[in-house]
């Protein structure tokens, strides 16, 4: 791979919104810094480059749910996101930011460039306005309902009830979620990109030129050129993001994504004057990682704006991840079902390279993949702890007991075919995990690592030193190859589990050089003679009550999303409460039967996280309720509560038990359920009229 002169690196920048969750670092901070760490082993020249994305309706949504200012959300953020990933070992050579001015000069300037060019398209439109609040509205600032599924609150982008993707004209009954009045129409100017005038490019780039790409990368961008491109609005109108550099541009700033990507650039400004190497000469491989979501920005939209402004390196691969469920549901911010990068660091003080081992086994390179706590004890337990740690704790203790503390010599003419196959295997591995990593096949480099240390557990098993008594020279020649294999672990291991490698570089009195990628696949890493350091726990076992807490913890602060630090809002802005529906008559009403019932029993639905089995006594009858009120009461919590039951409601099957009515309930101001009950205590099955 390396005729190239230097490698630029990117991680997709995360909005500054909310702390980052461990699918952004599977998905995009992991592979980056795997890639990265390879590369600087390899003593190539690279730059790691990320930062945080602070414009966009997101944080502006965030702002205005805290109460507070756009800039105080992304200086909170900015702080807790660099500091969670900075240990996490994710080694950045810069970490910087989109408010900073330097990009807002790169950007500006880029933009000007464009328009100076004659490459926008000028276009007025009509867009929904609040006449209220003076400001045009974003899709996600209009709610209304849903045309598809009568959602009352559906936002001008999506229904987040059906899941249709939504445009505002599109919206029944349009509300401004700011200040609830009906938008008006009022018309607006904006520059477009042209898209449709790189199709042609981009099919060849993309389609002919890189089909290399990973699947899931070139069948997105395929299926976009196929389908058509058309022009794309690079400007907002908004008082929060980088000033339309434009006279006649009051009050609109550049569209999120296309300032975003243009972070990558100022962050290498920002970090060395010879940026314009990294960015404008041909023999750079510029390798962006990210999630499948920001596909379509990185390979169709950057591309087209940085061929369009001529003059940059386009990136000559994009190995984009698709997403990391928690728990088999997927990550959602606005109901906290995430585990959060900066809460794992204060759980598991000093267990980074775990949540790296377990993340980057688990990568979703191909597909979306799962995480659960259970499989993070597993692997953690099962591999790191009794493959790779066992080993390495074996051989130096054994080398403390039987060889004085000290490398022993090796008597070559002892050698035998165990020992050729150990160093074959050495060489072999480092191959192996050359090819993977050069490819963007992670999990499959990480395996090659363990699979050495499984090697070298089975290699000191065969040889058995401790039952070698009065055979010195056979105990030296087993554990100077084991000792020889623990450090070319270091070198395998130091891209993936980087705390890891300095653990046993410490143990084996050696700089971090040794770690240089040239080293390994040799047999001379440590000297003959050599006293070595006691060993040192590599991995500690991770028990139940921790994996348990952080299931409990996961589900509490999912039922308490509303409101909490962890709920970053650019799925569902706190705007809940719903139009009033259309009038009904009288008949309509009386149509339902409501009665009054306590609940007796209780029980959890088995492989349902949201359900409750209840019993209901109407006095005379006993019916059993299903109701999806598990993440906010347990079981014991709800028996004897008094609620109102729609009884006349057809029976449904929910988890293969029949749900005999409806309980009311209704949210209160934490967002948390609670049963609307009858003031008094009204007599059980009583109607409620
Ligand atoms: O999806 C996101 O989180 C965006 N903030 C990614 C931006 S990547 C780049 F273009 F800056
Ligand atoms: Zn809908």
């Amino acid at each position: 791979m390396i005729d190239y002169k230097r490698h630029l690196v990117t991680a997709a920048l995360p909005y500054a919104n909310g702390p980052v969750h461990i699918g952004h670092l599977a998905g995009n901070f992991l592979p980056a810094d795997i890639y990265t760490r390879y590369l600087r082993a390899r003593k190539e020249d690279v730059k790691f480059i990320c930062g945080t994305d602070e414009h966009g309706v997101p944080i502006t949504i965030r702002a205005m749910k805290e109460g507070v200012t756009p800039q105080e959300i992304v200086d909170k953020y900015y702080n807790i996101i660099n500091d969670s990933l900075k240990t996490m070992g994710i080694s950045f050579d810069i970490f910087s930011r989109t408010s900073r001015e330097i990009h807002k000069e790169t950007s500006q300037a880029f933009f000007k460039n464009l328009y100076d060019q004659g490459i926008f398209e000028e276009r007025e439109s009509e867009q929904f306005y609040d006449d209220e609040k003076k400001m045009f509205l974003a899709d996600r600032y209009i709610t209304g309902t849903c045309p598809k599924c009568e959602n009352e609150s559906a936002y001008g982008d999506q229904c987040e009830k059906c899941g249709s993707t939504l445009s505002p004209e599109e919206l029944i009954n349009p509300k401004s979620a700011l200040s609830n009045s009906v938008p008006i129409k009022k018309t607006t100017k904006h520059w477009f990109l042209p898209l449709q005038n790189y199709e042609p490019w981009l099919k060849q780039w993309i389609l002919e030129d890189h089909k290399e790409w990973k699947n899931n990368v070139y069948g997105q961008c395929k299926s976009w050129l196929d389908s058509g491109l058309n022009p794309r609005a690079m400007t907002r109108d908004s008082n929060w993001g980088v000033p339309v550099p434009l006279p006649d541009a009051e009050g609109k700033v550049l569209y999120v994504w296309f300032d975003a990507p243009i972070g990558y650039i100022s962050a290498t400004k920002e970090l060395t004057p010879q940026w314009s190497d990294y960015w404008c000469k041909e023999d750079t491989k510029l390798v962006h990682f990210l999630g499948k979501d920001n596909i379509v920005f990185h390979c169709i939209i950057f591309p087209a704006m940085l061929k369009a402004h001529g003059g940059f390196v386009l990136p000559d691969n994009v190995p984009a991840n698709e997403f990391l469920n928690i728990e088999g549901d997927k990550v959602s911010t606005s109901r906290n079902w995430a585990v959060w990068v900066d809460e794992y660091v204060k759980d598991f003080p000093d267990m980074q390279d775990s949540l790296r081992y377990v993340l980057c086994a688990n990568a979703p390179e191909n597909k979306d993949n799962d995480f659960t706590w259970k499989d993070f004890q597993e692997r953690n337990n099962s591999e790191l702890v009794a493959i790779f740690g066992n080993y390495v704790n074996r051989a130096f203790v054994l080398m403390h007991k039987l060889c004085g503390g000290k490398v022993p010599a090796f008597h070559i003419e002892l050698k035998d075919a165990a020992d050729d196959a150990l160093f074959e295997k050495i060489v072999q591995t480092k191959k192996t995990i050359e090819h993977c990593i050069e490819n963007y096949k992670f999990r499959e480099g990480l395996f090659a690592v363990i699979d050495l240390a499984r090697e070298g557990n089975k290699y000191l098993q065969d040889k058995e030193p401790w039952k070698k008594a009065g055979q010195q020279e056979l105990i030296d020649n087993s554990l100077h190859m084991c000792l020889q294999l623990c450090a070319n672990l270091a070198i395998y291991c130091n891209p993936f589990l980087p705390f890891t490698a300095l653990k046993l570089c410490n143990m084996m009195k050696v700089v971090d050089r040794m770690l240089d990628w040239e080293n390994g696949g040799s047999l001379k890493l440590l000297k003959v003679g050599y006293a070595l350091r006691a060993p040192e726990l590599l991995f500690r076992k991770v028990e139940d009550s921790e994996i348990e807490a952080q299931v409990e913890k996961l589900k509490a602060g999912s039922a308490k999303a509303i409101g909490s630090v962890h709920s970053p809002a650019e799925e569902s802005p706190e705007i809940k409460i719903p139009a009033i529906k259309p009038l009904i008559t009288f008949d309509d009403f009386d149509k339902i039967d409501l009665r009054a019932g306590k609940i007796i029993a209780a029980e959890k639905v088995e492989k349902a996280d949201k359900l409750l089995k209840l019993t209901v006594d109407l006095g005379f009858e006993q019916r059993t309720v299903v109701s999806g009120i598990a993440l906010y009461f347990k079981p014991e919590d709800v028996i004897g509560k008094q609620v109102t039951l729609v009884a006349n409601l057809a029976p449904r099957k929910m988890r293969g038990i029949e749900s005999n009515g409806m309980i009311l309930m209704a949210e209160n101001a934490d967002g948390n359920m609670v049963f609307v009950n009858p003031d008094s205590d009204a007599l059980n099955g009583c109607v409620i009229k």
